[in-house]
């Protein structure tokens, strides 16, 4: 009998992929807390308030409503539509029709969509890093190329004209913007966003704009929308956002991407053939979401720039790690270049992967260590947690430090 060549478990595509280094560092840290151990988490990436009662009960009323109970519309309730399209006009200043949104499972469902959407074999995509880590990922599962455009804490982890020129390829198709950034909270003023957006223009490029932290920014920044400020790019491109971060609700999985019509419908049709709609119950909450007031960001947005600055201060106090004032989101990034190499109890880090499991075990404090992100020697610190807690935390990392010998 002839034997046949032995087949694979696990498809080459999808055993390539990365398990989300977020997730993992933080369900490490959510099971050691559940064994009782006192752990300080900064993995997170989710606001830690409650989704407002005004949503939750209009999800509960949803729940009792037999219209709910059935298939809906694949791209999404005619209403939550309409919703995000006034929304979108109202936030990002895009005129965008319902019949231009789809609604997803998800901001990170919009971005898989998209690049599955857009993205051909071998199609590169440029990526800014540090990135947030579904990007690249996201892109290689659609059989394109992730090319990342490096950027440096010098210049607030914006990527830069020059740099991208040194990236671009006849094979370049799409460039991925994300203003606040997930990890650095690093957002682009309106002349970086307009010197990205003729660029992309000049080159015949699309652009995934994810504007999913658009509400969370400080002092004077803003979030501009590349689509908006200069309008020869709306043709081509595809606006990633959800209901996640604004309104707490995380694990709501409601997101959408609104973009030209013939994109939106391409879309619609892989969706029809992979998830269909998103939970009734959970668009309804976003309907209500979306159309009530948006006093409960502000009062978070208040917490997150106390905290942001309490985290930012006690990082640069501790010898050896640099971190820049984020101007978004809820992350702080900072460098720890400056605590490799130096010996924590016997332990002695080259990495920065490392260290983050010597800070776990040692300091029982989760962060996520800059490798999740393209860049070792980096972390990313969430602080979507108390300002107790972080004092904790960021004061542990200091005694930790403190206790550390020069190798
Ligand atoms: C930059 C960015 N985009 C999109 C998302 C997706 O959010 P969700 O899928 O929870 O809506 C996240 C979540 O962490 C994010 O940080």
């Amino acid at each position: 009998m002839e034997t046949q060549p032995t087949k694979q478990r696990i498809s080459t595509r999808i055993g390539n992929v990365a398990e989300s280094a977020t997730l993992a560092i933080d369900a490490k840290a959510k099971a050691l807390k559940s064994q009782g151990v006192d752990v300080v988490g900064f993995g997170a990436g989710e606001p830690d308030f409650p989704t407002p009662d005004r949503i939750a009960e209009a999800a509960a009323k949803a729940c009792l409503d037999p219209k709910n109970h059935r298939y809906t519309p694949t791209a999404g309730l005619p209403e939550l539509r309409h919703a995000i399209a006034a929304k979108t006009k109202r936030d990002s200043g895009l005129d965008a029709q319902a019949s231009q949104v789809l609604v997803t499972n998800g901001g990170k469902h919009a971005i898989f969509n998209t690049f599955a959407t857009l993205v051909d074999e071998g199609d590169e995509v440029l990526i800014p890093s540090p990135y947030w880590t579904t990007y690249p990922e996201a892109v290689k599962l659609a059989g394109g190329i992730p090319i990342e455009v490096p950027t440096t804490l010098e210049h607030g982890f914006k990527v830069r004209i020059s740099d991208l020129d040194k990236y671009l390829s006849p094979r370049t198709k799409l460039f991925v913007h994300v203003s606040p950034s997930n990890p650095t909270g690093a957002v682009y003023d309106l002349n970086q966003s307009l010197e990205l957006a003729n660029w992309l223009v000049d080159h015949d490029l699309w652009v995934m704009a994810d504007e999913i932290y658009e509400h969370l920014v400080y002092d004077d920044n803003k979030s501009w929308s590349l689509p908006v400020i200069e309008p020869r790019l709306a043709d081509k491109a595809v606006i990633v956002n959800g209901v996640a971060k604004t309104y707490a609700m995380t694990g709501w999985r409601v997101g959408w991407m609104v973009g030209p019509e013939d994109v939106i419908s391409a879309a619609t049709n892989l969706q029809s053939q992979s998830t269909s709609n998103v939970s009734n119950v959970a668009q309804r909450a976003a309907v209500e979401a979306l159309e009530g007031p948006l006093d409960d960001v502000a009062n978070m947005k208040a917490a997150f720039g106390h905290r942001r600055t309490l985290i930012h201060k006690m990082l640069n106090e501790i010898p050896g790690i640099e971190c820049p004032l984020p101007e978004g989101a809820f992350y702080a990034y900072a460098s720890l270049n400056g605590l490799l190499n130096r010996n924590y109890g016997g332990e002695v880090p080259t990495t920065t992967s490392r260290l983050a499991e010597i800070i776990l075990d040692q300091a029982r404090v989760a962060i996520v260590p800059g490798e999740a992100f393209g860049t070792p020697g980096y972390a990313r610190f969430s602080y979507a947690l108390g300002q107790e807690d972080i004092s904790k935390g960021i004061g542990r990392i200091g005694d930790l430090v403190a206790k550390s010998k020069h190798h």
